[in-house]
């Protein structure tokens, strides 16, 4: 007889009413989507075996957050050996860089990098300063394109996401293609460097080369030990606040999502992926707070998993950019402005794919929140 297959993890969970870090045993049943925990300081049991159909054996890695049953858990370790070498063995990060020449494709890279089953699970978009690129760039100092290499990287924005998957590094390095934009497109046509590089220094993205170069290419863009890592882009200038929800952000939506607000001919002028905690998540529908009534379960989704927040330019953006997301309830959406943002990418009144700043003269205020507050 065979033992049912079962993975074990460590699990943290940040207690707001005891102000404690607990951790928690807890172990995924694959064959029926159930899960049990067990809290390790009391030796008991702390959730029976049940039947949890949002959790997937993809989203269980560790450094990974879950919710389960309204609570965030953090993965801090495998739990046992079976689950390490089964889950763990192949999992990596890298860094991927979307280059100043390739921002406007940022969509379709997105979309590429989610369809070969990858997750971004750090993003931030920001300019290299000439000191930043150098450093950088060390390795390449002595080289006869370093100059050239320079004046591209700091010409515009990049987008800087954090990658993770199987092998993800040779994974992302096989999208990409080879350095060469003209090479990739007769060895590589399919690769991004074929679809929206121009020639060997304007390649469209970047990605470490190695499990080590990516440990300090990653800790460049998202330092663990400093507070603070390059700035991000917000202008604070004619915005609105756009946030991408965390279901759509798990479903994968986010590279279409992009695309659809870039063709609509508005601006994405700072993008960055968070993590809400609840109390950030209550403070910033503070205003909803007593006048929705959704908006206890609002708060949760928005800190159900991570989010990627914009700032959103253009003339008139927040009226623009309000009316472009369409009515809140996406089937409302779908019957009356089936174009709109919610109407084609929503589930419903609460995943409704898109928050987007209610009144034009809170916009500059809600993206403060995200890339002055959050990001401070
Ligand atoms: P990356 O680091 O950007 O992922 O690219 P890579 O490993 O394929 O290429 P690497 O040799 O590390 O070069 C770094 C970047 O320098 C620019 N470059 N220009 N001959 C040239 O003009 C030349 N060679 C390299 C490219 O932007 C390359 O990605
Ligand atoms: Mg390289």
């Amino acid at each position: 007889m065979s033992v049912e297959e079962r993975f074990a993890f460590l699990a943290e969970w940040y207690d707001p009413n005891a102000a404690l870090l607990r951790r928690y045993q807890l172990l995924f049943y694959p064959k029926d989507g159930s899960v049990e925990m067990f809290d390790v300081k009391n030796q008991r049991i702390f959730l029976r075996r049940t039947k949890y159909d949002c959790l997937h054996l993809e989203d269980l890695f560790v450094g990974n957050r879950l919710n389960i049953f309204s609570r965030q858990l953090h993965l801090i370790d495998y739990g046992d050996q079976h689950t390490a070498s089964k889950l763990g063995s192949k999992k990596q990060r890298t860094l991927a860089m979307i280059k100043p020449d390739a921002v406007a494709k940022m969509g379709t890279i997105i979309q590429l990098i989610n369809d070969a089953g990858l997750t971004i699970t750090k993003a931030k978009m920001t300019t290299f300063s000439r000191k930043e690129a150098v450093d950088f760039y060390a390795e390449h100092q002595s080289k006869s394109f370093f100059n050239n290499l320079l004046q591209f990287i700091t010409s515009g924005p990049i987008i800087a996401m954090e990658i993770f998957g199987d092998e993800a590094v040779a994974a992302w390095r096989r999208l990409l293609g080879p350095t060469d934009s003209s090479a990739a497109r007769t060895e590589a046509p399919d690769s991004v460097r074929a679809k929206f590089g121009t020639d060997g220094t304007k390649n469209a993205a970047h990605g470490s080369d190695s499990i080590a170069s990516a440990a300090r290419e990653l800790e460049f863009f998202f330092p663990s030990t400093v507070a603070h890592g390059p700035i991000n882009t917000a202008t604070y200038h004619h915005c609105t606040c756009c946030i991408i929800k965390p279901h759509a952000v798990a479903e994968g939506l986010t590279g279409n999502i992009l695309n659809a607000i870039l063709d609509a001919g508005f601006q994405i002028t700072a993008l960055q992926m968070f993590s809400m905690d609840r109390a950030n998540a209550e403070e910033f529908y503070e205003v909803y707070k007593g006048v929705v009534a959704e908006y206890v379960s609002m708060v949760e989704e928005l800190c159900a998993g991570p989010c990627i927040a914009l700032e959103i330019c253009g003339p008139e953006a927040p009226k623009a950019f309000r009316e472009f997301c369409g009515p809140a309830d996406p089937e409302i959406a779908r019957h009356l402005r089936p174009q709109t943002l919610r109407a084609i990418f929503g589930k419903n009144k609460l995943k409704n794919a898109v928050h987007c700043t209610d009144l034009p003269e809170d916009g500059i205020l809600e993206v403060q929140y995200f890339f002055k507050i959050l990001d401070g």
